[in-house]
């Protein structure tokens, strides 16, 4: 059963060439982002600054919408050039910078192939509309004669469009667009327009790119008789097109947009051999609808009908894009409904679709909003954030078209809400002033100072999701309870089983599981880690209050109450010296693997109960000059779910005898092991005796030990600094593990280390520095030292209290 002892830190690119099922991706649009330049545009620039944030959110890839020189008439999605930057955006160097500084944040990057139809203004239409008919220039596109062609064929933009057919004057003819008449559809019965298509996938890739989005890819190939969507032709265009990707690179995806039923969604997986990934469009109104309905049916059922993928594929789901949420997947009545419960004011919809963003939808209830977050992290799928959602920003219908939803990040309460220091006048789009969602309030800023927001939320929802593969990768089963206001459904992989319950009402609910076949398991509650009562035969009973939900990792009973602790030494392959050990390659694996499982162990390691997010070693000052000397390393460890805190851990590296006798007297201490011939550790250096006394010298004889932001001070106290005789006899720990660590000298002097380091002024020492030294009070210990931590500009922190016996 599963049990989270080894708990991950920033997990590095994963693996393999299914690492898209374990991605959490984040969609946003280049201008929408960060304006670097203060031109009221967002710029690659920007979001290159902006990547700090994208890592700590804790998603795993980002997808851009299109960036591309185009006349911006269909948001980008009218391409006029597919091999440039649109300078709007920055330049090519701009977009290098980029994905350099991506992968150096292990975050993948996707983008869009718009295949499906090109803007106007491309030269290949232009040239097109000029060349004879007949001619093989002018069939990049389809044209006819008659717009009485296809007349089965629905038009998708209704409110804009009224046929798929446009007269071009200098043609003479009728193109065909299956979107706005400025978009002509390309022609795949053309081989030259697949060569090219390809020629541009493979730009793209050189350029490091990680998969793409095939945008509107049902319509690639029209003929008479049919609807001219999913027609045979076009999977065969789609198997070319993954086949020339498998060739070129390996780990790449394809992202198919197909807005379609889930039989037929899921031919665009072919038999694994056309798209990695593809939306569950159908899945996603029905989430709206089961929590408007307060009942799970629409969600079951929907789940039910989808037919199983092959296994090299992923749904990809989401709750809110770049578009209205489209209708287009549900009857009639369905529509009707969500129209009502959804979109009560008529300006909020657009074609067969709501343009609302996540929050305005839900009425900005953030139980609601967390409960649609549950689903989106444990369904099965790469779930998809939309930007903005993860700080609950609001919409603007008034602004056309789908533009409400893609509004400039609210990053700040500046001014353009931190996004751009141009005129406001000037912003591709206005900010959102409406008062619910005003970016004064709304934005990452304020978000950020507050651990109970939004963006804390989702930090924590997303670390939890990535720390459990049945998430990503597992079955699904459905349990179906008698109350149907409660959702409930397994995810399992391998050892692991996730119990998910939510609560779809607004009211408190009750509910029976029947979870009879683990018998004996305990359900572990994952964000608390709290245990629940054990399962038994009988049915099980949980109440949920008003749309909650529940994530239980199942666990076997005989490890319930005390998870259990076994530490598996872990070995470095690195050279038994201190001072390299932090070096490239290793430092990764010390911080995020080593040090992250090490501490969870160590008792004055206070935090266990939060997700941990990040750890760095910050400094390691020497004790000495000695090659091997003991080293002081601060370690500085944040969090999901709390602020960052520094901890001081002193190691030292052992080998033969010496570190045989740790292994006996100390085994907790040891950090890991040293690959090589000869038994090699490396250790916590409290244990080892001459570190010790390198401590007390340290204090006495006011060393100074170097670091890289600050410096290690001994400070005697007066009485110590007056009698130079003191001499070291033998020393001790005290007291095994407790929260700081304690040492004996000679039964003279304690020295206590502190582990978790404070800032400023440290009240132990104040005390027994102002009972020693100015009001001589002799009946405790006497102040007789400090070691500190100076750095620039700030209070020294204290890292040991050395004091005498009275
Ligand atoms: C896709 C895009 C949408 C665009 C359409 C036509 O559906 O998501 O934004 O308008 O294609 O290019
Ligand atoms: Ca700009």
């Amino acid at each position: 059963m599963n049990v989270i002892t080894d708990i991950k830190v920033s997990p590095q690119l994963a693996g393999g060439e299914l690492w898209f099922k374990d991605a959490i991706i984040y969609q946003l649009h280049v201008k929408a982002f960060a304006d670097s330049n203060n031109d009221g545009i967002g710029d690659f620039a920007g979001l290159t600054e902006k990547l700090d944030y994208l890592h700590d959110l804790g998603v795993t890839t980002l997808w851009l919408l299109p960036f591309y020189p185009s006349p911006g008439r269909d948001d980008g999605y009218d391409i006029s050039d597919y091999r440039r930057i649109n300078p709007d955006f920055g330049t090519m160097q701009d977009f290098r910078r980029f994905m350099q500084e991506a992968k150096r944040r292990n975050l993948r990057v996707i983008t869009e192939l718009v295949i499906n139809h090109t803007s106007d203004e491309h030269s290949w239409f232009k040239r097109a509309r000029r060349s004879k008919p007949g001619s093989d220039a002018r069939n990049w596109y389809v044209w006819s004669d008659t717009d009485q062609r296809y007349l089965d064929t629905r038009v998708i933009f209704k409110d804009t469009e009224k046929s798929n057919w446009t007269w071009d004057q200098s043609a003479n003819a009728f193109y065909w667009h299956r979107f706005f008449s400025h978009q002509p559809d390309l022609n795949y019965d053309n081989p030259r327009v697949f060569r090219a298509i390809v020629q541009v996938m493979k730009k793209w890739l050189d350029l490091g790119v990680d998969g793409f989005r095939l945008d509107a890819i049902p319509y690639l190939i029209e003929r008479d008789g049919t609807n001219n969507e999913n027609l045979p032709e076009t999977h065969a265009i789609i198997r070319r097109i993954r086949a020339e990707l498998d060739a070129y690179r390996s780990d790449k995806v394809l992202l198919a947009e197909a807005n379609q039923w889930p039989e037929d969604v899921s031919d665009y997986f072919g038999n694994g051999d056309e798209c990695h990934m593809a939306y569950h469009f159908p899945l996603m109104p029905r989430i709206y609808m089961a929590i408007a309905q307060e009942d799970r049916f629409p969600i079951s059922d929907i789940l039910r009908q989808t037919p199983d993928i092959p296994n090299n594929c992923q749904w990809a789901l989401f709750l809110r894009n770049h578009d209205e949420l489209t209708l287009e997947m549900v009857t009639d009545e369905e529509r009707d409904y969500m129209y009502r419960v959804y979109a009560t004011d008529p300006h909020a919809r657009i074609n067969l679709g709501i343009r609302r963003r996540l929050a305005p939808l839900l009425a900005n209830s953030r139980r609601k909003i967390e409960l649609l977050n549950t689903l989106l992290f444990s369904m099965p799928g790469t779930p998809i954030i939309y930007y903005g959602d993860e700080i609950g920003m609001g919409d603007n219908f008034y602004l056309g078209d789908r533009n409400g939803c893609r509004t400039p990040m609210q990053w700040s309460s500046d001014r353009n809400a931190g996004f751009s220091r141009a005129n406001p006048q000037q912003l591709y789009l206005p900010i959102t002033i409406d008062p619910e969602y005003h970016y004064e309030a709304v934005n990452v800023e304020n978000h950020q100072k507050n651990l109970s927001s939004l963006l804390w939320w989702m930090r924590r929802v997303i670390a939890m999701r990535k720390n459990f593969k049945a998430f990503s990768r597992g079955s699904l089963e459905f349990l179906y309870p008698d109350n149907a206001k409660v959702l409930a459904f397994l995810r399992r992989y391998e050892k692991e089983t996730i119990v998910v319950v939510v609560n779809l009402s607004r009211f408190a609910q009750s509910v029976e599981l029947d979870l009879s076949r683990f018998a004996g398991c305990v359900p572990m509650e994952v964000f608390s880690r709290n245990l629940f009562r054990p399962i038994k035969k009988s049915p099980y009973v949980i109440t949920l209050g008003p749309h909650a939900y529940y994530w239980f990792a199942l666990q076997a009973q005989t490890n319930g109450r005390r998870v259990s602790k076994k530490h598996v030494l872990p070995t470095i392959n690195a050279p038994a010296e201190l001072h390299t050990l932090l070096d490239d390659g290793r430092r990764a694996q010390l911080e995020q693997a080593i040090l992250p499982n090490y501490i969870q162990t160590c008792r004055w390691f206070g935090s266990k109960a939060r997700t941990l997010r990040d750890l760095k070693v910050v400094e390691q000052p020497a004790v000495s000059s000695e090659t091997n000397a003991a080293r002081f390393w601060f370690v500085v460890v944040s969090y999901v779910d709390g602020p960052t805190e520094t901890y001081a851990l002193p190691v030292k590296i052992a080998s033969g005898n010496a570190a045989r006798a740790v292994s006996r007297s100390a085994p907790h201490a040891i950090i890991a092991r040293l690959a090589g011939a000869e038994e090699t550790i490396l250790y916590d250096a409290v244990w080892d005796a001459e570190f010790r006394s390198q401590l007390f010298e340290a204090i006495v004889q006011r060393q100074i030990m170097k670091g890289r932001a600050g410096d290690l001070v001994g400070v005697p106290g007066k009485a110590m600094a007056a009698d130079s005789s003191v001499a070291l006899g033998k020393s001790q720990v005290l007291g095994g593990e407790q929260s700081n660590s304690s040492m004996l000298f000679d039964n003279k002097f304690f020295l206590k280390l502190y582990r978790k380091l404070e800032d400023g002024v440290n009240p132990d020492v104040e005390i027994t520095r102002f009972l020693t030294e100015r009001a001589n009070f002799s009946n405790v210990p006497a102040f007789a030292g400090a070691l500190e931590y100076r750095h620039e500009k700030s209070e020294p922190t204290v890292v040991c209290l050395l004091q005498a016996r009275p």
